[in-house]
């Protein structure tokens, strides 16, 4: 990666999610990516190419061009590189092609329905370590979600994401409980994640819930917020009888819900915001899913609008320091996992 000098907000070298499978197809799509401006497009054979998006001539973005076959022909002057990045014809067709000239690609992988780029060093693009967003990709849970650009800092998502206290406030009209708010909570940091868990035993449940359940009666209900880095955090979420045995470690008993957050830092205060939620309950009903993917991009709405603010209020006061109450303990924890990494990347004979 040659596009900063500075040390950025995020991980380098690590899986990001580019795009929905269903968003890239033959047509490129340009997406600024860690600072990095990439076009995605499938080839024939429907594998992904990830390719800097700049002419090596006069650097028009290649996703203005024309795809012809398994490349792509600039806009401006005709200069096509095949999928590798290289060079397969000069502008003047009578031109002996030089293959020196290239575009920069990037590694991709295709998993739990989102295709994945890695920015960094393409040595160290090993598939293994893409985030385990298993819910995704589960046959015995149905997932669906949507996209948000949001004008904000990514790790500003992560803090919302690993403090639900906001429901009650942001959410007000839609999901929030003032129960949310008397629940205590407890953070516990393992290894490379970080999980902020509410355990809410013998309540009624939310109508939601009760539906999803199709029970009467008090409810154990949970919400564990999980961070896994680079930038994602998974939500479980759900209700069990009382008495069926569930357990803030264990509970399959009832119904469960996994809302999926990936956060793809754009710029330093930009960021894609891939949302959605995976459950193991009703998941042949499609007219729940598409219900319930709208309800959610509602409700998402809602947070995008205070973060979008929030990120100008940041801009628009440099001398002023986020603080950290208790309920941040998540988001802080979260945020030193990404500082720990992006400082050891650093070390030499470590970049
Ligand atoms: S800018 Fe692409 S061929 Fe000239
Ligand atoms: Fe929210």
């Amino acid at each position: 990666m040659t596009l900063r000098t500075d040390t950025p907000t995020w991980i380098t070298n690590a899986w990001y999610v580019a795009a929905w499978d269903a968003e890239v197809d033959s047509t490129p799509l340009a997406r600024t990516i860690c600072g990095m401006p990439i076009m995605l497009y499938r080839k024939l054979d429907r594998s992904v190419v990830a390719m800097r998006d700049a002419c090596p001539h006069r650097l028009l973005p290649l996703s203005m061009g024309i795809r012809e076959g398994d490349s792509i022909r600039c806009k401006y002057h005709g200069l096509k590189l095949g999928p590798d990045g290289v060079a397969e014809e000069m502008p003047l067709k009578a031109d002996k092609v030089n293959r020196s000239i290239c575009a920069e690609t990037f590694a991709v992988h295709e998993r739990h329905r989102f295709v994945w780029i890695w920015v960094g060093d393409k040595a160290l693009a090993d598939p293994a370590l893409i985030p385990d967003l298993w819910p995704c990709s589960d046959p015995a849970w149905a997932f669906d979600g949507g996209y948000y650009k949001v004008e904000a800092d990514y790790r500003l998502m992560i803090d919302n994401l690993m403090d639900l206290t906001h429901e009650t406030h942001v959410h007000s009209g839609s999901i929030g409980q003032p129960e949310l708010m008397e629940a205590p909570i407890e953070t516990v940091a393992s290894g490379d994640a970080v999980e902020v868990r509410r355990w809410m035993p013998g309540v009624n449940p939310p109508p939601f819930w009760r539906g999803a359940l199709r029970a009467d009666g008090p409810v154990d209900r949970w919400q564990v917020c999980r961070f896994l880095p680079p930038s994602a955090v998974m939500i479980d979420v759900g209700v069990a009888p009382v008495g069926a045995g569930a357990t803030i470690e264990r509970h399959d008993q009832g119904v469960r819900g996994m809302v999926i957050d990936v956060m793809t830092p754009e710029s330093e205060t930009s960021h894609h915001y891939f949302w959605g939620m995976a459950r193991n309950f009703d998941i042949d009903d499609a007219g729940f899913t598409a219900r319930f993917r709208a309800q959610q991009g509602g409700v998402f709405a809602e947070d995008m609008v205070i973060l979008e603010a929030q990120q100008r209020a940041i801009t628009a006061n440099p001398d002023l320091r986020l603080q950290a109450y208790r309920i941040d303990e998540g988001g802080t924890r979260a945020r030193a996992l990404i500082a720990r990494a992006i400082r050891s990347a650093q070390l030499p004979g470590d970049a």
